[in-house]
């Protein structure tokens, strides 16, 4: 049911004029093109540390040209350690298709930025409405909290049923004025005041009319999404070690790390060392394995078994090409690594060849 007229945008304006953030970099000289990329690092990384990447990231690639200029690589260089790598390579996809097909100027039309690689109708909103002052909805993770709260929808928010609704009150609660400072309001609420666990509802402008709080319900909403079991999948990976160097590869471009350089993986020890003889054309000397490494990705926990083998005549059959590249693990230059294997290289550095 449409109301006319919001409850919560003019207390939710009237509490980001008094405690909202207003120094953050990429809401000074708030173009689109900046105002997405920090929209895109934001989706899944809390301010604080997207505060660290930004002004790198913005110095080396100023403009959407120079972002669809640069090697994949460099860029995902400089996401190193934000996680969810897909974000940074359909950030450059995205600029390639902006140079393409709108002359290198984000499209300010909400369908045609929807259209383009990790930009999804919420993302779209929040640029249009941060950067040019458009009216539309916005509900990304933060919106949808305070929403499904304040209106008490029961159940994971990400239900279909729910999401519709949840829209619905989305685009009855924007503005006609001051759009971009309700869009930015509704999202630092949520991040810290409605937070997920122990909302502060005590400093919260919205408790008057709040239903979860009346009702006792905000540790019930949102519910969470309904668990799956969660499959495990591991893999050995090889640390094949000369003269102080170790042997990355870089993994496709999909998949888990895609783009990205890591060590490379095998499903047995068997099959790394036959691997060593047929494709590097030498023997293995010695091999030790390491205690496993996990890391959980968002589908399914990874184990890692590093298995360092050793190698004592210089391997003849790997050229460093795009794919190859013998690296000291001192010094692995300027290669974007996934933080697990950024960690084992690091260890790698302080263990003596044994
Ligand atoms: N999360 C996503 N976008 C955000 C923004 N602009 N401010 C705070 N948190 C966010
Ligand atoms: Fe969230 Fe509490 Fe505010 Fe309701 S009163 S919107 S639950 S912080």
């Amino acid at each position: 049911v449409s109301k006319a007229v919001s409850d919560i945008a003019q207390p939710l304006l009237d509490w980001w004029d008094q405690h909202g953030r207003k120094d953050l970099p990429w809401q000074q000289d708030t173009t689109p093109y900046r105002v997405w990329v920090s929209e895109i690092m934001l989706q899944q990384t809390q301010v604080a540390t997207v505060e660290r990447y930004y002004d790198r990231f913005m110095q080396s690639f100023p403009n959407v040209s120079d972002l669809a200029a640069a090697d994949e690589d460099n860029v995902l260089h400089h996401w190193s350690g934000l996680g969810y790598y897909s974000r940074a390579r359909n950030l450059h996809k995205a600029a390639r298709q902006i140079v393409e097909s709108h002359s290198g100027e984000l499209p300010r039309e909400l369908d045609d930025l929807v259209a383009l690689p990790g930009i999804g109708r919420s993302t779209a909103g929040a640029v249009l409405a941060l950067s040019d002052g458009q009216r539309h909805p916005i509900l990304d993770g933060n919106a949808k909290r305070v929403l499904a709260r304040y209106y008490a929808v029961a159940g994971w928010a990400g239900a279909s049923k729910n999401l519709r609704q949840l829209w619905e009150y989305a685009d009855d609660n924007t503005p006609h004025q001051r759009v971009a400072n309700y869009t930015q309001a509704i999202m630092d609420l949520g991040a810290t005041v409605c937070k997920r666990s122990r909302p502060a509802c005590d400093d919260c402008p919205l408790q008057a009319g709040c239903r979860a709080y009346a009702d006792d319900l905000t540790g019930a909403i949102p519910a969470p999404k309904p668990k799956k079991e969660r499959p495990r999948r591991s893999a050995v990976l090889l640390l094949a070690r000369h003269n102080g160097a170790v042997l990355l590869e870089k993994r496709p471009s999909t998949g888990i790390w895609g783009g990205l350089w890591s060590f490379p993986e095998f499903e047995s020890d068997v099959q790394a060392t036959e691997w060593i003889e047929r494709r590097l054309g030498v023997r293995p000397v010695r091999q030790q394995a390491w205690p496993p490494v996990e890391h959980a990705f968002s589908h399914f926990d990874f184990v890692m078994q590093p298995l360092e083998i050793a190698l004592e005549q210089p391997p003849t059959m790997v050229a460093e090409d795009e794919r190859w590249r013998w690296v000291n693990p001192q010094q692995p230059d300027n290669l974007g690594l996934a933080a697990p294997v950024a960690k084992l290289l690091a260890q790698l550095a302080y263990s003596p060849a044994f």
